[in-house]
């Protein structure tokens, strides 16, 4: 027996969506909240269970309107260039939901930055690259299941890394810590989300050996 209600966990994992045009530009997000699901994430596993994973919440209007530069430099010629005539109607959703954000970036009423303490060197192998970023990937998502159970949207966005320097200048933050990704916060607009459709387990699963199917 488990503690845990399945089925509000399975809904809650499936309709944690990457929110965009349905985030309230206009209702401030109070820190309160966002300090309640950053406990929370906390809580997501980190190799070697060290805590090395730092926030910044970001709700000063002209530090936005700064972030938002480097964000929409970045994000317009890409989504740009994601919607040309070969792109299918889901991809051409996300193009579209994806360049309202890159427009209306610098109006959320929060953006929280999910920073490590250390840099990756150049030369890391796969086994330390997938170690670093499973330390905080975790998390990030923890924090936006923790977000939308309390009925916040928030959206994983990594356009400004490009230019990750010059948010660092700006924020103060130091050339030891690696930003990981850019999550505009907000309350979201309406009651719930759908799950998307996704390729079933069957499809993508395979069993003792590369391209097995269950027997
Ligand atoms: C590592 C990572 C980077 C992403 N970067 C961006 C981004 O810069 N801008 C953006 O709008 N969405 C970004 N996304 C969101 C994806 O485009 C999103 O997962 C996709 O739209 C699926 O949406 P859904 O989770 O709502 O189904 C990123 C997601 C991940 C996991």
């Amino acid at each position: 027996m488990s503690d845990i209600d399945v089925s509000a966990a399975d809904h809650l994992l499936k309709t944690t969506k990457q929110v965009r045009q349905r985030l309230d530009l206009t209702r401030p997000v109070p820190a309160e909240l966002i300090l309640e699901c950053i406990d929370v994430a906390s809580h997501a596993p980190m190799g070697g269970n060290q805590e090395r994973n730092r926030w910044l919440v970001i709700d000063d209007p002209d530090l936005k309107a700064a972030i938002a530069e480097p964000y929409q430099a970045v994000g317009r010629p890409y989504l740009a260039a994601g919607a040309d005539s070969t792109a299918t109607a889901r991809q051409q959703r996300v193009v579209d939901s994806a360049s309202y954000l890159v427009e209306h970036i610098a109006e959320v009423p929060t953006m929280v930055l999910a920073l490590r303490l250390d840099r990756l060197p150049e030369t890391a192998q796969n086994f330390e690259v997938a170690g670093y970023h499973g330390s905080v990937a975790p998390g990030v998502w923890s924090f936006q299941l923790a977000a939308r159970a309390r009925g916040l949207g928030s959206a994983w966005t990594t356009f400004h890394l490009v230019h990750e320097q010059q948010v660092a200048e700006l924020l103060g933050i130091p050339d030891t810590v690696t930003q990981i990704a850019l999550l505009p916060v907000a309350y979201y607009t309406g009651d719930t989300f759908s799950p998307a459709p996704r390729r079933p387990a069957e499809e993508i699963t395979y069993f003792n050996r590369w391209k097995n199917p269950r027997s």
